[in-house]
This record gives C-alpha cells, structure tokens and sequence, in this order.
C-alpha cells in the first residue's frame, strides 16, 4: 500500500511493489460517504493551500461537471450517472484560487425543486415513485447536463449526449439557457458529452464533436467549431465550420470517439437495445443495453472535412470484442491508424435489484488500457495491452491530441490488478513502460485528471494535473495539484465543498 500523497515509480508494469495481490485496503464506506446531496451553491470563495504553494503560473479555470443531487424526496437515484448536473469552478490567478459551484437550472431540476420530489425517470434505471405503473410508457428524457463542460467561445457548455447542451456564464456559472449552438442543433438533438478538441492540425485550433441518431440504422454527424476568433476570415470562436452525416447498420452506443487530423475514430461495441423492460417502466433505457453474444464490434472510420480524405466515404472494419466507453488517443502512421482505450470484457451495469452503495467491485470487469492498430490497406487490427492496472479517465497533454506522445495520465486503482475504486493518479510512459504513481490511498478517491500544460513549454509532461480528490477522512473534497512530470504534490487544497464523484472536466487557460 502506497501512504497518501507519496509518489512510487515502477519501472514496468508489474515490477511495484504497490499492493500486488494485496487486499484492497479502503474502507467501502469512505467511497461511499461521496454519495450525497451539495446543499450549497459558493460563489467565488478564497481557498488557500493547505500544504504546498498554487504555482504562479497556473492561471485559468478548471471546470467541473458531476451528480451534486442523488436524493430527492427521500427518493435516491439507481444509479449517481442520474444526479442533477452540477458545475464546480476553480480560478486560479496570481497563485491564488477562487471556487464556485451552481446547479445547471434544466428543465427537470427546476421542476423538482419546485414540486420537491421526483418528477421524471432516468436513464441508469432511476424511477418514479409509484412503480412500473407509474413509469410504463413515460418516455420524457430529463436532460440533466451532467456529464461534461467545455468553453466554446463566449459560453459555457454543460453536456449530456442524448440531447442539446445548456449554456452557462464561464464566470458565474448562471445557466443561459438549452443552447442550439446558432441553430445548428434542433431541439432535441443528440450531442455528444465528448468533444474532441483539435489542438491546430489544419492551422487554426478547433472543437470536433458528433451526435449519434440511432434506430436499426444509426446516423453520426460529425461537426467541427472554430474555438477562436479568426479576423483574417471573420470566423468566431463556436462558428460551426463542418458537418457531415454518415448512416451505419445498426444500433449504436456512442459515448466518446477519438480523432487524429484526418479521421474521426468511433468504436462500434457489440451490444444490443431491448426496450421492453424501458417502455413497461421496469428498467431504465440504459440498463436495457446488452452484449449481444457472438456479436462483432466495428471500428467506424470517418474523414474528417478539413483533413486530406474529406468527401470520401467512411471505412468499416471489424474491431476486437469488449466494451468501450472512453478513449485516450489515436494518430496516424502511414497506413495504420492507432487508437488508444479502456476495455471492458462487458458491459458494466447495475441491475434494478443492486443498489450502486454496496456494489461487489470484485464481479464488475475492470477498465484495462489497450492499444489497437488499424491498418487501412488491408483492414488487420492488432492488439496490444498497456498495462494490467484497473484504470479510468486517460487523458494526453491535449496540445498533442491526434498525435503520437509518449506520456498519458489516468486515474487508477491501488492495487495493480483486480477492479477497486479509483484512487491513484498514474503517469504511463508509453515508450518505455515506467510508471508513476500519485495515491490518494487509503481514505482517498480521486476523480478524472486534468493535465494542464505548462504555458510555452515544448515538454510533453511539462505542466500540472489537477484532480478533485474524495477525502473520506474530511468527508469533503480536495483539489491536489500535481506536477506533471513528477507526479510530486505541488499544492492540495482542502475544499470547503463535498462534491460527489463526478464525471469529466476541462480546463480553460487564462
Ligand atoms: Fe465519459
């Protein structure tokens, strides 16, 4: 076991002596204890470090999105992915930081503050008081904007794939509004919680996301924003410059994609959508997702429209069995195109008799990281492993999205192998294997890591990470900033906030 805030290298994998076939050494109810209610709404409090120093040169804002209400009622959620949507915000300027959080204002959240219990259903399984009865045939989505926030020029999105984002104020955080993004969405319209930011492959920098429309056949479009001004063309940050539309055999579960300067990578799991138990009110849409046995996964390739294939139609080859739900990285190397995941052996789930607070971590697959290469010639993919460790929220420094790199972080469990909560930082040298770890164990859970470049440096690990850190012993949160490179603790800030386990976040460079 690694004691919390020390740093352990592993030169390979396998080669730690971190807690290899160790038991795991938390405590369940110290995870369990993030499982709450945020009954406050801070704006713009001071907080200073409690150990180390914000580094002067960390000047910006990190945003994030997670469940802030899991309860209502006396009513809690299935599964925390139904929680209402809220923003945490930490500036940080002149070695200083300031916090915020706001609940986005949707639809669903006003109404049920209003009527002060449940009004609608969720998609991981959450229910209506009442029964099946109740919820048979109630087909509402509540769009909850849960599940990530970017900027995109003048606004701030808070993203839920199955419909459109809201838009929010980057400083205070008020909700504007749904935001149709200048009518390129219709009210509804699926998008993706998972934008892909190009970092300038083809010039200027620019945010390249999709929406999935699924049936018996399933139709991406696949849209590509300016994310700055342009005054040599007039183009504005959040203008939509390219958008295409692609329709696939069968049903489609989409939740990230990958890019590289020319493709857009999507991974087809094979699963299928029974939405019996969904219609009769006994299961959310969600737990109606199964793998669909003897079923083939596809990788669906689309040219993207400012690459050099633009126009040309997508190509489909068969992809490897397990389940994806995030990627790292993809690039290019001639011929082949090489996409980075975290694979499931199945679907993860949690079935509408389990409650998600006393889950059995053992018989839930882990998430492993591996690599594929796709050669476009003759259509062979090959698989590689990158590392045993039960592993989440894998991150590139995004100045280097699309391409090569050696370094990727990502949160992970403490013990080297089997599924645990998430409660380390690793730093993965994809080139020659070492492995650095930061742990929060044990009373500690972390969350997605952010890396954050250092401004002007041409380092690839130069920077920090910046993660929101489950302290079970203060039951309330933690933002520690790590260096990059190190994975040494630069600064930890104790929070005067208790987020839940969240989901993703960005970070907005001053
Ligand atoms: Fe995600």
């Amino acid at each position: 076991m690694t004691a919390a805030g020390t740093v352990q290298v592993e030169p390979t994998e396998g080669a730690g002596a971190a807690g290899a076939a160790a038991a795991p050494a938390y405590d369940r109810a110290d995870w369990a204890s993030a499982f709450r209610n945020v009954g406050v709404e801070l704006e713009g409090v001071v907080v200073t470090a409690a150990r180390g120093e914000i580094p002067a040169d960390l000047e910006g804002t990190l945003y994030r999105n997670g469940p802030g209400r899991l309860e209502r009622g006396g009513l809690w959620v299935h599964h925390p992915f139904d929680g209402d949507g809220m923003i945490t915000s930490l500036r940080f300027e002149g070695g200083q930081a300031q916090l915020r959080n706001r609940f986005i204002r949707t639809e669903g959240w006003q109404a049920e503050e209003q009527a002060g219990k449940v009004l609608y259903r969720g998609v991981f399984g959450s229910q209506k008081p009442g029964g099946p009865l109740a919820n048979a045939f109630d087909l509402r989505l509540k769009n909850i904007a849960n599940t990530h926030v970017v900027r995109l020029g003048d606004q701030l999105l808070a993203l839920w794939e199955a419909a459109e984002p809201h838009s929010l104020d980057p400083d205070t955080l008020e909700t504007r509004g749904l935001s149709r993004l200048d009518g390129v969405l219709q009210p509804g319209e699926a998008f993706s919680a998972h934008p892909r930011f190009d970092p300038g492959h083809h010039g200027a920098p620019r945010m390249v996301t999709f929406g999935v429309k699924t049936g018996p056949r399933s139709t991406i479009r696949l849209m590509e924003f300016a994310v700055v001004d342009d005054p040599a063309t007039g183009v504005k940050a959040g203008q939509l410059l390219s958008d295409r539309r692609d329709s696939f055999g069968g049903f489609a579960f989409l939740h990230d994609f990958a890019i590289t300067p020319n493709w857009a990578v999507f991974l087809q799991n094979a699963i299928a959508f029974n939405p019996l138990p969904y219609l009769l009110g006994r299961k959310g849409a969600a737990q109606c997702l199964q793998s669909q046995p003897g079923g083939q996964a596809k990788f669906w390739l689309i040219p993207r429209d400012s690459g050099a294939f633009a126009g040309q139609a997508p190509r489909i080859i068969d992809a490897p069995d397990g389940f994806v739900f995030h990627h790292l990285n993809a690039w290019e190397e001639s011929e082949t195109v090489v996409v980075e995941s975290i694979y499931y052996s199945d679907f993860p789930s949690i079935g509408p008799d389990e409650d998600f607070r006393s889950i059995d971590f053992d018989l839930l697959p882990e998430g492993l990281l591996e690599q594929c290469r796709i050669n476009l010639s003759d259509g062979s993919v090959s698989t590689t492993r990158l590392s045993e460790r039960c592993c989440e929220f894998a991150m590139v420094n995004p100045e280097r999205e699309g391409l090569p790199c050696r370094y990727a972080w990502m949160a992970v469990a403490e013990r080297e192998t089997g599924n645990d909560p998430l409660q380390a930082i690793k730093k993965l040298d994809l080139l020659s294997g070492e492995r650095r770890l930061w742990s929060a164990s044990p009373r500690g859970f972390v969350s997605e890591p952010v890396m954050v470049p250092r401004p002007g440096s041409a380092q690839e690990d130069d920077g920090w990470l910046l993660c929101v850190v489950w302290n079970g012993a203060r039951c309330a949160s933690d933002l520690v900033i790590l260096d990059s490179a190190t994975m040494e603790e630069v600064a930890v800030l104790e929070l005067p906030l208790a987020i839940p386990h969240g989901l993703h976040g960005s970070w907005a460079q001053a």
